[in-house]
């Protein structure tokens, strides 16, 4: 009997992109929004970071294909932000992030500090040319101590 099981195979996605916060959000409303995301991705298995600085938001998409990319249509449509920059939308292997993860500019924990090196990393080979910018934009977004 076929296995199906070995048949299907799951096709991931990753998106990230930066943009700018309507100006009228407070800090209550980015920690609701923070709040939201950790619980809907990780309860979609959609893994990842989302941070705020200064005005900006900086993200980080894994998972399923479609289900990511059906996600940012939507949230391209959110008046809570403007002016998204995508830095890049392409197929990858597997996620480098075993969960979803949103915080203010600091990446506290050392777990989540060397699952974003790997995912830096894996993007350091695999696409050089957006490479540049993302470590770039995760740097500007992170005060890494
Ligand atoms: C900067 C930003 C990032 C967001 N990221 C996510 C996300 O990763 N997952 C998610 O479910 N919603 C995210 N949202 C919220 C979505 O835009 C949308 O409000 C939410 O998915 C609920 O949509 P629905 O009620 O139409 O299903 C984000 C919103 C903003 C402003």
């Amino acid at each position: 009997m076929l296995n199906l099981r070995n048949t299907i195979s799951i096709m991931w996605q990753t998106i990230s992109y930066v943009s700018t916060a309507n100006r009228f959000l407070t800090n209550s409303d980015i920690n609701e929004l923070f709040e939201y995301v950790k619980v809907n991705n990780n309860s979609l298995k959609i893994t990842g970071i989302l941070m705020y600085s200064d005005g900006n938001f900086f993200q980080i998409l894994e998972g399923e294909k479609k289900l990511i990319h059906d996600l940012f249509k939507k949230i391209l449509l959110d008046s809570r932000h403007y002016d998204v920059i995508k830095i890049f939308d392409h197929e990858m292997t597997k996620p480098s992030f075993s969960k979803y993860n949103s915080n203010f500019s600091t990446i506290n924990k050392r777990s989540e500090h060397s699952e974003l090196q790997q995912f830096l990393e894996k993007e350091k080979s695999n696409n050089p040319e957006t490479f540049k910018s993302i470590s770039y934009l995760t740097n500007k977004f992170m005060q890494l101590s």
